[in-house]
């Protein structure tokens, strides 16, 4: 297999149920990462399985780009209604996270006749050239790459974390404005509302609701990508409920269908207003992603976002408990179960990893020096309370 991927430990997956996973040795692990961020329900949760199993009986495959069938028109009208609640919106499904973006900065040229993009330094929206020329995670995602598309401009992303305020972010974007991107010429700005790749950091309370008062003065869309922080996981079914925005784009992939491999972005119907022809996909919105889609909405909705809130606060405090006596611990933050802690040296990040994998949980890193923590949004307080205790184990 290629060697461009970044396995820091060796986990060889057998199987899984909830937030347990044993490897091809029968070791049982408690799984922090739920495959990236992914499985929202649990491993093999047993009505999304159950879901999967009808649907596969009936068939595999059509293709909605030039046939019809119910589970994908459903979900459409599903996501239509909670995505941008109480505005006409219009969905197109993909099979990634990347491919959501693709698609959604090509509608933004397409609707507004505009070329340019604007995103923002630590952002992570996928590997794909036109993704990959927002992504501004780790000079390693884009080395060598080059040229990527020429019309993207980036910003200082705010954040308490790394000393750069909401202000100063306003700034640099009038900069731009005022030098290399004239506001008429930027199709969409392109943010994550927790970056989640960069850090899992959270923004100021007044950013989004600035950014967004400024795109619209400009006619400029807002396009959240909640491919990491959507679906639940924040406790709201979007972060960017959390500070009361509409977006006008929002980019779906990763929990959306609990780890089979679907996405989705959703405009607003006045956007979303291209002809046929334009754009399209052989596999995306497959049957049996839209069946486990469907699914994973019903569990979110029977409460699955109230445990992501409720379990998420006791991880924090937790992890606040534990940054007291651990002087290694720098910061502690998230929302819901997008929670991060991080260390003084990317070394303490990779070694925290490392020595929770040896004592039986599953971690990954996010940015250059935080640890991750982003379960399967059906964890328990008793699973959270053994992660907490295996981390502060592992720190020594
Ligand atoms: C915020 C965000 N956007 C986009 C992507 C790309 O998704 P995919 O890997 O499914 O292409 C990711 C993946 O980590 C992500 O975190």
């Amino acid at each position: 297999m290629s060697p461009s991927f970044t396995r820091a430990y060796p986990f060889v997956m057998d199987h899984g149920q909830g937030c347990w996973v044993t490897d091809v040795d029968g070791n049982r692990f408690l799984d922090f990462t739920a495959g990236i961020a992914v499985v929202t329900t649990g491993h093999s949760h047993p009505r999304v399985v159950a879901a999967i199993e009808e649907q596969a009986k009936k068939f595999l495959h059509m293709s909605g780009t030039d046939f019809y069938y119910q589970s994908e028109i459903e979900l459409a009208e599903r996501l239509e209604a909670k995505i941008l609640p109480g505005t006409p919106a219009k969905v197109f499904f993909t099979n990634s996270g990347a491919e959501a973006i693709e698609g959604a900065m090509k509608l933004a040229r397409y609707a507004s006749g505009r070329p340019s993009y604007i995103a923002f330094i630590g952002a992570f929206h996928g590997r794909t050239f036109g993704a990959l020329s927002l992504t501004a995670s780790k000079a390693s995602q884009r080395r060598r790459f080059a040229p990527l598309l020429s019309s993207v401009f980036h910003a200082p992303y705010p954040s308490a974390a790394r000393g750069v305020t909401t202000d100063h972010t306003m700034q640099h974007l009038e900069e731009l404005f005022s030098t290399v991107a004239p506001p008429e010429s930027v199709a969409a700005v392109f943010v994550e509302p927790i970056q989640g790749e960069g850090g899992y950091l959270v923004p100021p309370d007044d950013f989004l609701p600035r950014l967004r008062e400024l795109t619209a003065k400009h006619g400029i869309l807002l396009i959240a990508d909640e491919v990491q922080s959507g679906m639940g996981r924040t406790g709201h079914l979007l972060a960017v409920e959390h500070w009361d925005v509409e977006p006008d784009v929002v980019c779906l992939a990763k929990g959306i269908a609990s780890g089979l491999p679907l996405g989705a972005f959703v405009a607003r119907a006045e956007q979303m207003s291209w002809p046929p022809g334009s754009h399209g996909s052989t596999f995306g919105g497959n049957p049996v992603a839209c069946a486990a889609a469907l699914v994973t909405l019903d569990l979110l909705e029977e409460g699955l976002m109230e445990n992501a809130a409720k379990v998420g606060a006791q991880l924090q405090d937790g992890l606040r408990e534990i940054a007291s006596t651990h002087g290694e611990i720098t910061d502690v933050r998230g929302l819901g179960l997008m929670v991060a802690l991080e260390l003084k040296t990317p070394d303490q990040a990779a070694q925290l990893v490392q020595s929770a994998f040896e004592r039986g949980l599953l971690l990954l890193t996010a940015g250059t020096r935080a640890v991750r923590l982003c379960p399967p949004l059906v964890i328990d307080s008793d699973e959270a309370a053994t992660g907490l205790e295996i981390i502060e184990a592992a720190l020594g």
